[in-house]
């Protein structure tokens, strides 16, 4: 086969006629900021990450009483994880275990908070069966000090990791948790009573990848969202599912605290601490507001909420879109005998997010010409990721982390999105056997 030459993007957004026409409609609608479009994207959200359903009325009155307060839509995933922290009541002197196999928001987000980021290496080669880059859960159990306050598992690209065993470790070390005293402050206050109703380390999922993926827990499939304590989603324009930027934060119901009582906290804290947002500050006679904290800027405006809806309305067609090229990717490495993820396994569904493949028994050297010389014949590919302490902002040191290392060494991401035809995907495919037959391996 010699295909002609083909420009294959690495992952452009997939936006219909029917997200252009639903901006269209709220450019027009005289409310562009925050409102009745990001509330009801909250709600079909809750109900997707609850049912795997996107198809559910979230505005008849039982929709709106059942799905309200469970979601909040921010600007970013990195802010969905920081209020994440700070609703969890993170800060100087507590340290939060995060994987070196990530991208840095993971990071930095509680690092924004004071915390002190304990990085812990994958197993060689990552999961055995799924070949995910995950936290060696060993390592991440001895990680966990007097100071530990949250884990921040990442279901690296819509892989989801192995919640039953992360969970079973921070119970296993309640001993060691002693959550935090009110400081007297509504924030402080709230913090206070999570920590001591969550009683053990937080298990803080950051799903940037992740929407739409699931694993079955203790018995039941879970959506991710419906697993750990808080996750954190990201609709940044390369996901899966984008509102250009974008992203969400949702948790688990806590004893004793009322969704309502943490949602208006995030609404709190993404609003300048502001105690009515513009909308409500319209109605007639309401101006007056009141500033609680000196909290930040990061809500999302019902623009963005417009593509998300019609997105969302795709959705289930984009995931198995994605799943189908992933076949094809798979059959064509498993002939060429290149590991790749393994995205689907009994009991977990990936969210198809990326196609991670290593080329056995190359250097970083090879790997980047293979990267090149990919790029010479017009498909871009990418790497996910060069790990965090190898970043300068991170010590650019990664010898205590010689997984994270070995993995990335010889890692290339391909293209995977829905633009792709099958054509394409056989294009990319050719590409690789060309490429990793032109370098000496
Ligand atoms: C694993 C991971 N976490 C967090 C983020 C941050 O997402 P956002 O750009 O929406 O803040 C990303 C972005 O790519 C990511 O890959």
């Amino acid at each position: 086969m010699n295909m002609e030459k083909r420009t294959i993007s690495f992952s452009p957004p997939d936006i219909s006629d029917l997200e252009i026409d639903e901006v269209c409609e709220v450019l027009r609608s005289g409310w562009i900021t925050t409102g009745p479009r990001t509330k009801l994207l909250e709600r079909r959200l809750a109900a997707y990450i609850e049912t795997g359903k996107t198809d559910i009325d979230c505005s008849t009155p039982e929709a709106i009483s059942q799905y309200s307060h469970r979601v909040v839509c921010l600007n970013s995933a990195t802010a969905a994880e920081e209020l994440n922290l700070r609703i969890l009541g993170i800060k100087e002197k507590d340290e939060v275990i995060v994987p070196a196999y990530t991208y840095t928001a993971t990071a930095s987000a509680a690092i924004h908070c004071g915390a002190t980021v304990k990085f812990v290496d994958i197993r060689k080669d990552g999961d055995p069966v799924t070949h995910m880059p995950e936290m060696d859960y060993e390592k991440m159990e001895a990680a966990i000090t007097e100071k530990t306050k949250a884990i921040i598992p990442v279901d690296l690209g819509g892989i989801v990791c192995d919640y039953e065993r992360i969970f079973e470790i921070v119970e296993r070390k309640r001993d060691l948790f002693t959550p935090i005293e009110s400081d007297g402050t509504p924030l402080g206050d709230l913090s206070s009573r999570i920590q001591h109703a969550i009683g053990r380390v937080a298990v803080v999922c950051d799903a940037a990848h992740a929407l739409g993926a699931s694993r079955m827990f203790h018995g039941d499939k879970k959506y991710v969202g419906a697993i750990a304590d808080f996750t954190s989603f990201s609709f940044h324009a390369v996901k899966n599912f984008t509102t250009a930027e974008g992203g969400a934060s949702t948790w688990l119901p806590i004893p004793g605290v009322e969704n309502g009582e943490i949602y208006k906290m995030f609404q709190l804290l993404s609003l300048h601490g502001q105690n009515k947002d513009a909308l409500a500050k319209t109605k007639i006679s309401e101006w007056e507001y009141d500033i609680i904290g000196p909290w930040y800027k990061c809500n999302m405006t019902d623009i963005m909420a417009a593509i998300g809806l019609r997105q969302l309305d795709r959705y289930l067609g984009l995931l198995n879109r994605r799943a189908e090229i992933i076949k094809q990717y798979d059959n064509v490495c498993d002939e060429l005998g290149i590991r790749h993820l393994i995205h689907h396994i009994d009991g977990m569904e990936s969210s198809n997010h990326l196609y991670l493949i290593r080329l056995p028994g190359i250097d970083i050297k090879q790997r980047n010409e293979i990267i090149e010389k990919m790029a010479e014949r017009g498909v871009s590919t990418n790497v996910h990721y060069k790990p965090i302490p190898l970043m300068t902002a991170y010590g650019a040191d990664c010898s205590d982390y010689p997984n994270a290392y070995d993995y990335y060494r010889n890692l290339i991401t391909l293209p995977l999105h829905t633009l792709l035809s099958d054509e394409d995907v056989d294009y990319v495919c050719e590409s690789l056997r060309i490429a990793t037959c032109l370098i000496e391996l």
